[in-house]
Order: structure tokens, then sequence, then C-alpha cells
């Protein structure tokens, strides 16, 4: 193997454990991604190459899964992932306010990362909590019922973690 990229033997260890669970390699690829995404942080051509390799698919398959989910990305996010979903419900409820909060407090639109490295935003599809709209997740944490001044006392306290 060529690659330059290498799952750390922890990973290499829960990569081994996915192939006795999955009937095929082609069925494991989708958790072998987010072992990646986990490992290198993003899912760039060499980390995708690497998934390739392991689990002896085609890259362009592999390639073509990752790029349908936007869950998976090819670049390296913010210490902060804020995904802020823009759908029907929480556009009633009032996202646009939220989103112009984001502008306010970090100068973001949506897919930009901060300059320092510390926040990315990202406006995304249904979250599956309508019925507590508008909402927000941060790392994959859900945020519920927002309101422009909490969600900007949650931007401002992910600000002084940084
Ligand atoms: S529309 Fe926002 S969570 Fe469903």
């Amino acid at each position: 193997m060529s690659n330059e990229r290498k799952f750390s033997p922890e990973t290499e260890a829960q990569f081994q454990k996915l192939l006795t669970r999955y009937p095929t390699r082609l069925a494991a690829l989708i958790p072998t991604l987010w072992l990646g995404q986990e490992e290198f942080g993003h899912l760039d051509r060499t980390a995708l190459a690497y998934v390739a390799e392991r689990l002896e698919l085609p890259m362009s398959q592999v390639v073509n899964t990752c790029t349908f989910y936007t869950m998976f990305t090819p670049v390296a996010r913010g210490k902060f992932h804020i995904e802020l979903c823009t759908n029907v419900a929480c556009w009633l409820r009032g996202c646009r306010e939220i989103q112009q909060v984001v502008e306010d407090e970090l100068g973001l639109k949506h897919k930009q990362t901060s300059a320092d490295g510390m926040f990315t935003y990202e406006e995304v599809e249904c979250l599956a909590a309508c019925d507590k709209a508008p909402m927000c997740q941060v790392n994959g944490a859900d945020t519920y019922n927002l309101t422009p001044e909490s969600f900007r006392e949650l931007i401002r306290g992910l600000k002084s973690k940084g």
C-alpha cells in the first residue's frame, strides 16, 4: 500500500470489526467513510484512496458515495461545526433571524470556515426535530427552540472555549 494515510491501531481494530459485521466490503463503505472522517478529520482524495484500497473498491465508487452525503466533508472543518436547519419548519419559525446572528457574530455564510479555524457554518436540510424548530447542531449535538438571543449566547459560549 503506497498511500500516506493509515488508520491508527484503535481505528484499525474498529475497521476489522466492521468487516465482520457486513456481508460485503461494499456494504461496509459508509461506516468505513465515517471511520476515515473521524481519523483524518476530513475525506480528501488521499483519504478516499485509502478507503478504496482498504475495501478493495474502485475509487469512483468511493468518491460517488462520499460526495452524495453531506455529512462527509472533503475539506477540514473548524473546531465547532455549526449546522443550522433552514428547512420549512425552521424557516417558518424564524431561522432567518438565526442566520443573521451567524453573520453578525461570526461573519460567515453557508459552508464558510472562520480564518482562525474555530467555526464552520453550514445550512442544512431537515434534522428531524421540526417540533422544536428552529434548531441547530454543533458538532452533532442538537439545540432546540432557538431564538436570536439564545443562539447568540450559544455562539459566544463557544467563542469563549477557543
Ligand atoms: S425543518 Fe428544521 S428540523 Fe425539520
